[in-house]
């Protein structure tokens, strides 16, 4: 299983291929809004700051840059932004999502 960083809103995450971003944050301790899970709504919706994922075709609309963290899977190491202060268990700068 291949490992990837994932940093979000300045903290750094561990992460991998296989999971949709909402999973490997909650994981890791960080809480991102989010209502249906499944690309409906678009509560969960975030900026892309640097690397790709995959997505599938959503109802939920987003705009230039960003992905729905519900339903995208990272595919490198990446950088996204959420335009509010996330919610976090614990105050590390690293976190494993495993
Ligand atoms: S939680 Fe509804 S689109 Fe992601």
């Amino acid at each position: 299983m291949s490992q990837l960083t994932i940093t979000v809103n300045g903290i750094k995450v561990c992460g991998n291929r296989h999971e949709p971003l909402l999973t490997q944050l909650e994981k890791a301790g960080i809480k991102p809004e989010y209502q249906c899970r499944n690309g409906m709504c678009g509560a969960c919706r975030c900026k892309l700051v640097s690397g790709t994922v995959t997505q599938p075709e959503t109802l939920a609309f987003v705009g230039p840059n960003e992905v729905l963290s519900c339903c995208s899977i990272p595919q490198q190491n990446i950088e996204i932004n959420f335009d509010y202060q996330l919610n976090t268990q614990q105050p590390f700068k690293t976190k494993i999502a495993l």
